[in-house]
């Protein structure tokens, strides 16, 4: 993100606070079916249209750090291998070995070539097959059949996007659009991967990213954790195509006061959250980058979720490694703690038959963008809306937004 749009941030979030209370607003009210949380013929139609040809982020950049890298993710089912060749191109190749299908990758690693654990077969980086043995025993192969099976794969402001079934070449730049404008700034690819933790819980895949769609629940769901450092009023929110950007400004903001306007910088004092549909949200946190994706599970009241964190540069040091230990395992402790424990309990409201619709209101622009940019791309009609509500005692202006 460069100085000229922190700057331009910072001026509107002064706006919010001159105001005293508030935050960015959308026109309408949404309202949502929740059968869009808890309906298998809903989650059927997602994974044929949102996880089967949209290109997904697989991993950021610093996952496969050296020419040579590979490391395994699944999406949405299908095993697929990232690899970076010696002249540092990335490609996604489906982790089946040709022979009778067994993985020729586990975990991450680095290497000349990739080895299936059945057999040995063995295929170069770039999914050509390397060692066939016992080849005779095999008589002759096609060798548009020999090599590992490649999915559209391209790298881009530091995000590694594949398209999960096979096809014409990705274009990474026109899917990120604006954010990878933002992202680039960053250097990402030049950051390190601390770690990954993987959950599995019973919620809608969804609820997972809506949890991170608006900040004004800081103040009640996360009052010990986060309130005390970030603001729930202020947020800013912007559509980037399908994508969006949610600011939240963190209470350092006010120190900003005294400083000359044209030295000011928002990341510092600031939670900046985009997200990619469908279903990835990469938070800048002033020091790290948090990576969150949410992946469906065996039914619309499974996810899958992981939550990664990147650091500037390899902890070299004890005293490095337990910081950053330390600020994982809070981060842990509240996403998972405290946001996914609620939207289980959400989950299970959802079949209670207490309500068909849930509403999203004007204070929360990025879940309204976001559902109705996954119904687009769904080929689904908007989402309703219903006009500004009345203005009664519980919404008029001076009330909390
Ligand atoms: S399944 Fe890979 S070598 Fe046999
Ligand atoms: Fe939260």
């Amino acid at each position: 993100m460069d100085g000229g749009t922190q700057r331009a941030l910072l001026q509107r979030i002064e706006v919010h606070r001159q105001a005293g209370r508030g935050t960015d607003r959308s026109p309408m009210v949404v309202r949502n079916h929740i059968d869009a949380y808890r309906s298998p013929r809903h989650l059927e139609h997602e994974r044929q249209s949102l996880f089967s040809d949209l290109p997904l982020v697989a991993a950021l950049s610093p996952r496969l750090p050296t020419p040579g890298s590979w490391a395994t993710v699944d999406l949405d089912g299908r095993p697929v291998v990232l690899t970076r060749d010696a002249g540092g191109e990335v490609r996604a190749l489906l982790n089946v070995c040709r022979h009778r299908g067994a993985p020729v990758a586990q975990g991450d690693g680095c290497g000349h070539s990739l080895v299936c654990g059945y057999h040995g077969w063995s295929y170069h980086l770039d999914g050509t097959l390397a060692v066939r043995r016992r080849a005779p025993a095999f008589g002759d192969v096609d060798p548009a059949e020999a090599g590992l099976c490649e999915l559209p794969a391209a790298e881009h402001a530091g995000v590694i996007l594949v398209r999960p079934t096979p096809g014409p070449p990705l274009d990474a730049a026109d899917w990120l659009g604006g954010v990878a404008d933002e992202l680039a700034p960053l250097g990402l690819d030049g950051y390190h991967l601390f770690g990954t933790r993987r959950f599995t819980r019973p919620l809608n895949w969804k609820l997972a990213v809506d949890t991170f769609t608006e900040a004004w629940h800081l103040g009640v769901l996360h009052q010990r954790t986060l309130d005390p450092l970030i603001f729930s009023d202020f947020a800013l929110f912007d559509a980037l195509g399908p994508h969006g950007r949610l600011v939240a400004a963190r209470r350092s903001v006010a120190g900003l006061d005294e400083v000359p306007e044209a030295d000011r910088s928002l990341l510092p004092h600031a939670t900046i959250l985009w997200f990619l549909v469908p279903n990835t949200v990469l938070i800048h946190q002033q020091d790290h980058v948090q990576l969150y994706q949410s992946w469906p599970g065996d039914s619309p009241d499974e996810a899958h979720l992981t939550v990664s964190v990147y650091v500037p540069a390899e902890p070299r040091t004890e005293r490095e490694i337990r910081h950053w230990q330390r600020n994982f395992d809070l981060l842990v402790d509240v996403t998972d703690g405290e946001d996914f424990a609620l939207a289980a309990a959400i989950q299970h409201g959802y079949h209670s038959g207490a309500q068909d619709f849930v509403r999203y209101g004007r204070n929360e622009p990025a879940l309204a963008h976001y559902h109705q940019a996954l119904r687009h791309l769904m080929g689904l009609p908007p989402l309703a809306t219903e006009g500004d509500p009345p203005c009664t005692s519980a919404t008029a202006p001076s009330s909390r937004t």
